[in-house]
């Protein structure tokens, strides 16, 4: 690949895509692993979900939607739960978050993980029980500590000596004890199929363990007496499929465990390993079930507390990708197909990096297929681009549809669960796409379209 100074999707002008790719033997072939678990292609060819053609699906919705599959959402759901019976399970919910999935995760036993004052607002406004919240977040405001502190969240993840300051006085003002973790920085990085674990740990999250900042956290609490001091809590990055970086943290933020009983007299009751871990958006990904997750967690905390003579704590994770990802895809309309000879063909959507950013903003592989058809056309590889100004607007960087793919085609991209809706913007004032449930055969709307009149209404000037 060529170097270039925008950047490296600049740079890549051959059209053979990654070495990792490989011509489909049937283009119409949808892979399990990708899609939301209901997900076939009907008699007609369409792509359906439970049980309802994407065609209706558009007609009704409009187009671009984000389409949620919800017996699948569910059964993640419960899968974590059957996988993790005595651990808590807190669906982190930034990956996506919207009233009617509060109200599923909670159905399904799930927590649930905020970070601002609004995703609190919106959880508690679907009835989540405020002591199955945590809160989490590096600059919580004094007035959404207060919100939660009345609201009765079940825990929070102090994140700084100043959080603490605040948090302890506010306890102070209404005469509680609010149960907290302490959220530390263990120096270890993971993302994809790799991990790093590094000496200093240069981020805004958490307090440093190496520095001693994560113990005098805890020494702080423990000897102030007025926050409730239950755990350790460390989240160490993002679509991971590689246990060794949880083994590292685990081992790390353990120690601490020890040193603080060596030096307090007290073995905290809680642990908390966070979240990341990874899904599927191509071929090239080959995610864990949370039965192997949670064996392979457990595996680590038992050997590390045997090591460092603790008795094991209750454990939580906090998944919000795994469970939301792939419960979701994305349904488009081609609006234009570019073929630049020899060099590329360009199908352009009705959407773009405003309802998902993840390729542009981390060079996020998808994948995508031809929705409202089957083809006997060749494969071709092509890329999916958005509608945006902007020529990193891309959607999926490299992916092979039917040759025949054409302005009118439906074409859907699983895996956008999370990290996109949430994410979403109004970048070339595009309004963001409604989310719609699906389940047995009935769709229904859970987040409606903006529209250009919500745009111009925050428009006072
Ligand atoms: C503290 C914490 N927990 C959980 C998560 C969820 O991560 P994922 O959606 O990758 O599982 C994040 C993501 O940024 C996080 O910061």
């Amino acid at each position: 690949m060529r170097a270039h100074e925008a950047g490296a999707l600049h740079a890549d002008i051959s059209n053979r895509g990654p070495a990792w790719l490989r011509t489909p033997e049937d283009v119409n072939a949808l892979l399990p692993t990708l899609w939301p678990r209901s997900v076939t292609r009907g008699a007609d060819g369409a792509v359906a979900v439970a049980g309802l053609s994407v065609r209706d699906i558009a007609a009704e919705f409009g187009t671009p939607v984000y389409v949620l599959d919800e017996a699948d959402l569910r059964s993640r759901c419960r899968d974590f739960r059957a996988a993790f019976p005595t651990e808590d399970v807190f669906y982190a919910g930034k990956a996506f978050l919207c009233r009617a999935v509060v109200r599923m995760i909670a159905e399904e036993g799930l927590h649930l993980d905020v970070c601002t004052g609004g995703e609190l607002a919106t959880a508690l406004s679907a009835g989540m029980p405020p002591e199955r919240i945590g809160f989490h977040g590096n600059n919580k405001s004094v007035a959404e500590l207060g919100r939660a502190l009345d609201a009765g969240v079940g825990r929070i993840i102090v994140d700084s000596f100043t959080e603490i300051d605040r948090l302890t006085a506010l306890a102070r003002e209404r005469g509680v004890r609010p149960r907290v973790l302490v959220r530390v920085t263990v120096g270890v990085e993971a993302h994809t199929h790799e991990f790093i674990a590094t000496a200093h740990e240069d981020q805004k999250f958490g307090f440093s363990l190496a520095g001693g900042a994560a113990a005098n956290a805890a020494f702080k609490i423990l000897d102030e007496g007025v926050l409730e001091l239950r755990g350790l809590h460390s989240h160490i990055g993002s679509q991971i499929f590689d246990a060794s970086g949880f083994e590292v943290s685990a081992r790390r933020v353990l120690a601490l465990q020890a040193q603080i009983r060596d030096a307090r007299g007290v073995e905290l009751p809680e642990l908390d390993l966070g979240g990341g871990f990874g899904i599927a958006y191509t071929t090239q990904d080959d995610p864990a079930t949370p039965q192997d997750l949670a064996k392979r967690l457990r595996k680590i905390v038992d050997s590390e507390c045997a090591a460092e003579n603790l008795a094991v704590p209750h454990l939580s994770i906090e998944p919000g990708r795994a469970i939301v990802g792939p419960a979701v895809f994305t349904l488009y309309e081609v609006g234009t197909v570019k073929t630049l000879d020899g060099i590329r063909t360009y199908v352009s959507v009705d959407g773009g990096m405003s309802d998902n950013i993840r390729t542009a903003l981390y060079d996020a592989s998808y994948s995508a297929t031809l929705a409202s058809r089957a083809s006997d056309a060749q494969p071709l590889l092509a890329r999916v681009v958005g509608k945006h100004c902007e020529s990193g607007d891309i959607v999926v960087k490299d992916e092979f549809l039917p040759a025949d793919v054409q302005p009118g085609d439906l074409v859907a991209v699983p895996g956008t669960g999370a990290y996109c809706r949430s994410m979403a913007s109004n970048y070339n004032h595009v309004p963001r796409p409604p989310v719609v449930a699906v389940r047995d055969g009935q769709a229904r709307l859970i987040v409606r379209r903006e529209t250009e009149e919500d745009l111009l209404a925050l428009d006072v000037g």
